[in-house]
């Protein structure tokens, strides 16, 4: 394909995505207009967002049409995984918050829940569809099933056990960090994988990005949400700053981890094929996760 058609296809995904992009570019302003406590927590969480941007760019550069299609499929059945749980992890912590007296935030992310449930769904839809796409292609007969019952990655471990975690402890609150950071994640990467994929791919491949596309634009409200509900419960509680951080920087250092394991996974995909036993010889850079 043509530069100029790939600097076509960008621009129409970018006017598609213009709410996220204008958001993007609000971000600074959002976060300055917000009290200090919260500035507070911010600057200390950056640096794991500015490593997850690198690893990004390195990511977004490294995608090519050979491993595109292999690392979307690796990504959607992770993604089943880290998805999966996610409305009872959100409600198991605002109960806890609730018990232990937090009874804003707690009602906050109860009430919250719902709308993040069914998301493993979407992902084994998409799944399906790239499936169908790969299998005629090079005549293979993968199944949604055997790539979503491949043993999860280290990524996908560390943020299934950070969400245990933060439930089972005294600071079951943090939930709120874990879910603005991840739902950031969306808004601020969302575009530029969208963008990459369709370049690649063309508009087709939309139809099999469900997740990555409803939640790019979806989470431009949640994210605002979550930083107006963190400021205010900091500004409560200022004692709860320690352990919002560390999850803060925890999830961001997970879901990079999760992004990298599908990718590698993509990588290994063309030797080792999709089986599940193959994934017993799967390794990743855990320097990386750092
Ligand atoms: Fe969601
Ligand atoms: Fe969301």
């Amino acid at each position: 394909m043509s530069l100029f058609m790939a600097k076509v296809r960008r621009l129409i995904v970018n006017q598609k995505l213009a709410k996220t992009l204008e958001y993007q570019e609000k971000l600074d302003d959002d976060v300055a207009s917000r009290s200090d406590l919260f500035q507070c927590y911010w600057q200390s969480v950056e640096p794991a967002r500015v490593k997850m941007k690198e690893r990004m760019e390195w990511l977004s550069a490294a995608i090519d049409q050979k491993s595109v299609e292999p690392f979307l499929i690796h990504f959607s059945a992770l993604g089943y995984h880290m998805t999966s749980q996610v409305a009872d992890w959100i409600t198991s912590a605002g109960q806890a918050c609730l018990a232990q007296g937090y009874m804003e935030l707690g009602q906050k992310l109860v009430k919250h829940a719902a709308h993040e449930d069914g998301h493993h769904e979407l992902y084994r839809n998409d799944l399906k569809g790239l499936l169908a796409g790969y299998n005629k292609k090079h005549g293979a007969g993968l199944t949604a099933d055997a790539l979503i019952d491949m043993p999860p990655t280290p990524g996908v471990a560390s943020y299934i056990q950070l969400h245990e975690g933060v439930i089972s402890s005294a600071h079951p609150y943090a939930q709120i960090a874990i879910e603005s950071e991840i739902e950031l994640v969306s808004v601020l990467y969302g575009p530029m994988m969208i963008g990459r994929c369709v370049e690649l791919l063309g508009f087709g491949i939309l139809k099999q990005l469900s997740f990555v596309e409803d939640h790019t634009l979806l989470d431009v409200g949640h994210t605002t949400y979550n930083f107006k509900a963190m400021d205010a419960f900091l500004n409560e509680h200022p004692e709860t700053l320690e352990p919002l951080i560390d999850a803060g920087r925890a999830a961001i250092r997970a879901y990079t981890q999760y992004l990298e394991d599908a990718f590698d996974r993509s990588q290994l995909a063309g030797q080792l094929s999709f089986e599940p036993e193959s994934a017993q010889d799967f390794t990743v850079n855990t320097d990386r996760a750092a």
